[in-house]
């Protein structure tokens, strides 16, 4: 068993964050979003990774997320020249998969780990050509969509249907046999241009391949978006943090509940009550840190009331008067007051951000 990872794409959802980083490198509870899935795979025994990567995200993926030695796997990488879509992913990956039957897994999705080894199990167990997962959403017209007869057969995938015909989406996983191959082969690009899977999946169906599908029970967020990060940023702090201070945390300060404080950072004078993750070589003080925080490395708060927000590597918080909540604030942004005169607000503002003010 072999796994693909997706991990190209442009993040267009999650600007301005996406335009200085690859959307899979987003952090979630301070771990790229693309970990996850590796880590996944990893965990259910599977250690032969290939991952797509794009021209334009590629070498920043490769970099931070190395040959796979750190996950205890061997990773591939495989350049997708062009964003041609899941099947044309899958299609380039044929020199890497042979073979061997595989798992897809699309790289900023977040699924609720300990899923994968039952469907795994499922899947050799039952042998089909195609094993996908199906979750209820309330938007089913942003994905592909499935409807399923009272057996749990699959009649019919389309992809963004515009009447769809059930709330079942496709989620971000699936299993496949190398007859996967031969049905891409014989699809033809959709009109958003790009060889969807959807189809390919299809075209399976109609030639009786034997295609079966499972409700995913557990959670499962695709973090393209500003509310979906930070939900997914709140689910895997409220599922996973344990408590660990390893940094320096003055006598003046309280720390309630699961928090995490990374080495060399500093505590002084404040109340973090978690779930809260601190990376290392923080920088707080004075400061209220409230449930569902993830902090990032290198990062410094000082007289500044936060909670509900992801803050990333090397941002800088001090002296705002008004609670912050429900923020993302990206790697090395600033936002501090200023005591010059006249007393005014003064922005440097990159393309895309959205302020609210009161
Ligand atoms: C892709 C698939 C879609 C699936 C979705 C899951 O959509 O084409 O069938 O439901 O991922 O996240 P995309 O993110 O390319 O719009």
């Amino acid at each position: 068993m072999k796994a693909l990872i997706l991990s190209g794409g442009k993040g267009t959802r999650l600007r301005p964050l996406t335009y200085s980083g690859a959307k899979q490198l987003v952090p979630v509870a301070n771990k790229p979003v693309l970990w996850y899935g590796i880590e996944e795979m990893v965990a259910a025994g599977i250690t032969d990774i290939g991952i797509i990567i794009s021209p334009e995200t590629g070498a920043e993926v490769q970099a931070k997320t190395g040959n796979g030695e750190y996950f205890g796997a061997n990773i591939t990488y495989i350049l997708q020249d062009q964003p041609a879509g899941l099947a044309h992913a899958v299609q380039i990956a044929r020199p890497f998969l042979g073979d061997s039957p595989f798992v897809m897994y699309l790289g900023d999705n977040l699924i609720q780990l300990g899923d994968l080894r039952y469907f795994l199990q499922q899947f050799s167990q039952q042998q089909p050509d195609a094993l996908i997962l199906l979750r209820p959403v309330a938007n089913p017209t942003a994905f592909g969509v499935a409807e399923v007869d009272d057996t749990g057969n699959v009649l019919q995938l389309i992809e963004k249907p515009k009447i769809p015909p059930s709330n079942l989406a496709l989620v971000g996983v699936y299993f496949f046999s190398h007859i996967i191959f031969d049905a891409i082969a014989n699809i033809q690009p959709s009109t958003r241009g790009e060889l969807e899977i959807t189809d390919a999946i299809q075209y399976l169906i109609n030639q009786q391949k034997h295609v079966v599908a499972h409700k995913l029970q557990g959670w499962w967020l695709d973090t393209g978006k500003k509310d979906d990060l930070l939900e997914a940023n709140r689910l895997v702090l409220d599922t996973y943090m344990t408590a660990s201070i390893l940094g320096e945390v003055d006598a003046q300060s309280q720390i309630i509940g699961r928090v995490q404080i990374g080495a060399k950072s500093q505590v002084i004078n404040c109340t973090i009550r978690g779930p809260v993750i601190i990376g290392n070589n923080c920088h707080l003080e004075n400061c209220f840190i409230g449930p569902y925080s993830s902090i990032a490395n290198n990062a410094t708060l000082v007289d500044t009331d936060l909670e509900h927000s992801v803050i990333l590597e090397g941002a800088k918080i001090a002296g705002i008067h008004q609670r912050i909540i429900d923020s993302v604030i990206g790697q090395r942004a600033q936002l501090t007051l200023a005591p010059r005169r006249p007393k005014a607000l003064r922005f440097l503002i990159g393309d895309d951000c959205q302020i609210e003010l009161t």
